[in-house]
C-alpha cells in the first residue's frame, strides 16, 4: 500500500466515551448522563460513569498512544467539563485536563485533532431544549470561542460537531440515543441548529486568527440502489438525501438538497443568513465510514433496507471496504477539492482474551481492507491527507453499552488493565513499515 510521506495515521476517541470521572473536578451532568441512568436506554443499563477512567489515567494511555507509532490522536473535549451548566461559569479544572493533555500529546510528538462536540450536550442546555432550541447553537458558540482563545493553538486539526446527523436523528428523531426524544420532524430542526453552531463556532474559529485546520466530521453511509430499476435508484437518492446530502449539500453548497425541499418544513426554521455561516469555506472535511446501505423501493415506492451481502461486525454492519473507496472518490468528486481525513473507520467483533492476547484477526483484516481501498483514493488523485482509527480503546458504545468493543486495546473495564490487541500490533508494525 502506498501513502504519501506525509500522511497522517491516528487513533480516535470521544470524551464520553472513554473518560469517565462524570463527577470529578466540577463536571456538569450531560444528556448522556441523564439517558443512560435512564431504565431500558442503553444495554444491560451500563453508563459512562467509569468508563475506562481516562480521565484519572489519562498519563499511562498517553503512553500507549505513543507505543501504537501513531502520527495523531484525535479525541473530544466534554462541553459539560468546560461550562457545567452549559454556559455561564468556565470550570478551570476541566480546562486544565485538556490543557494538560494537549501538552502531554505535544511532548510525545503527536499531533492533536480535537472534536468539540462528540454528543455529551450539557443536560442544563437540553432543559432548554437541547438541539431544538436555536438558542443552543450560539450557546455553543461561546463554548467553541473559549476553547479556542484558552487551547486554539496547541491543537493541529479542530472538529466542530461530529457526525451531527447522529445528534439529530438518532437523539431527537428515532430516540435511540440521547436525549431520546422520538420527534420525526423535530429531527430536522435539531440538524439545522447544529449545523448553525458549526458555522457560528467556525466563524468564531477564524476570528481568532489561528494557524490550525478546522473542519468538521460526517458520517457518511453511501446509500446503494439494489439494481438499476428506477424505483430502486429513486429510493436510494432519497434516502442518500436525508442520510448525507442534507448535511454536504448545506456545508458546501449553501442549501438543502433541492430535490428534497418540497417534502420538508425547511422553512419554520431557517433564518436569513444562516447558510453564508454553515457554507463558510472550511481547511478539510472529516469523513467517518463504517459500511453501506443497500436499498431499494417497497410497493409504494418507499425505501426500504435489503440484507446484506457480506460478512457482518457485531455492530451487524456490513463489512464492505470497496464503499471507503466509492465515498471518498464521490464526495471529492461532488463537493470538492477539499482536504479529506478519514476520522473514523474501525470495526465491533467479539473479543476474548486468552493468556493475555487478543487474537483479533477479523479486525486486522478489516483495516487491512479498508486502507487498501483508501490507498487507491489516494492513488486516484483523491487529497486525502489522514486517516483514523475508531477506536483507540475499547469503550462506552452509547447504546450498546460495553457489549460492543472497537478498540485497538482491549480494556477489562472491572480492573482498567489494557491489552494491545493483535490487531493494534499490526496497526503498530504497519506503521513502523510506513513511516
Ligand atoms: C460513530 C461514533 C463513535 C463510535 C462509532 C462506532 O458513529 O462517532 O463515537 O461510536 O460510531
Amino acid at each position: 500500500m502506498n501513502f504519501p510521506k506525509d500522511f497522517i495515521w491516528g487513533a480516535a476517541t470521544a470524551a464520553y466515551q472513554i473518560e469517565g470521572a462524570f463527577n470529578q473536578d466540577g463536571r456538569g451532568e450531560s444528556i448522556w448522563d441523564r439517558f443512560s441512568k435512564t431504565p431500558g436506554k442503553v444495554l444491560r443499563g451500563h453508563t459512562g460513569d467509569l468508563a475506562c477512567d481516562h480521565y484519572n489515567l489519562f498519563r499511562r494511555d498517553l503512553r500507549l498512544i505513543a507505543g501504537l507509532g501513531v502520527d495523531s490522536y484525535r479525541f473530544s473535549i466534554a462541553w459539560p467539563r468546560i461550562f457545567p451548566r452549559g454556559s455561564g461559569k468556565v470550570n478551570s479544572k476541566g480546562l486544565g485536563f485538556y490543557k494538560e493533555l494537549l501538552m502531554g500529546l505535544q511532548e510525545l510528538g503527536i499531533r492533536p485533532a480535537a472534536t468539540l462536540y462528540h454528543w455529551d450536550l450539557p443536560q442544563a442546555l437540553e432543559n432548554k431544549g437541547g438541539w431544538l432550541n436555536r438558542d443552543t447553537a450560539y450557546y455553543f458558540r461561546d463554548y467553541a470561542a473559549l476553547i479556542f482563545q484558552e487551547l486554539g493553538d496547541l491543537a493541529e486539526l479542530w472538529i466542530t460537531l461530529n457526525e451531527p446527523w447522529c445528534s439529530a436523528y438518532l437523539g431527537y428523531g428515532s430516540g435511540e440515543h440521547a436525549p431520546g426524544i422520538r420527534s420525526p420532524q423535530g429531527y430536522l430542526q435539531a440538524a439545522h441548529n447544529l449545523l448553525l453552531a458549526h458555522g457560528l463556532a467556525l466563524q468564531a474559529y477564524r476570528e481568532e486568527n489561528l494557524s490550525p485546520k478546522i473542519g468538521i466530521s460526517l458520517n457518511l453511509i453511501p446509500q446503494e440502489p439494489v439494481s438499476q430499476r428506477p424505483e430502486d435508484l429513486k429510493a436510494a437518492r432519497l434516502r442518500d438525501g436525508f442520510q448525507n446530502r442534507w448535511y454536504l449539500d448545506p456545508l458546501f453548497r449553501g442549501e438543502y438538497p433541492r430535490d428534497l425541499q418540497e417534502s420538508s418544513f425547511i422553512g419554520s426554521f431557517v433564518q436569513e443568513g444562516d447558510f453564508s455561516l454553515i457554507a463558510a469555506p472550511l481547511d478539510f472535511l472529516g469523513i467517518n465510514y463504517y459500511s453501506r446501505d443497500r436499498i431499494g423501493a417497497d410497493k409504494e415506492g418507499r425505501p426500504v433496507k435489503y440484507p446484506a451481502e457480506r460478512e457482518l461486525t457485531a455492530m451487524g454492519w456490513e463489512v464492505y471496504p470497496q464503499g471507503l473507496f466509492d465515498l471518498l472518490s464521490r464526495v471529492d468528486r461532488d463537493y470538492g477539492p477539499l482536504p479529506l481525513y478519514i476520522t473514523e473507520n474501525g470495526a465491533a467483533f467479539e473479543d476474548t482474551p486468552q493468556e493475555g492476547r487478543v487474537a483479533d484477526f477479523e479486525r486486522k483484516n478489516y483495516l487491512k481492507e479498508h486502507f487498501a481501498q483508501a490507498a487507491r483514493a489516494v492513488e486516484a488523485g483523491v487529497p486525502l491527507k489522514g486517516y483514523y482509527v475508531w477506536s483507540l480503546l475499547d469503550n462506552f458504545e452509547w447504546a450498546y453499552g460495553y457489549e460492543r468493543r472497537f478498540g485497538l486495546i482491549y480494556v477489562d473495564f472491572k480492573t482498567q488493565k489494557r491489552i494491545l490487541k493483535d490487531s493494534g500490533r499490526w496497526f503498530r508494525s504497519f506503521l513502523k513499515g510506513s513511516n
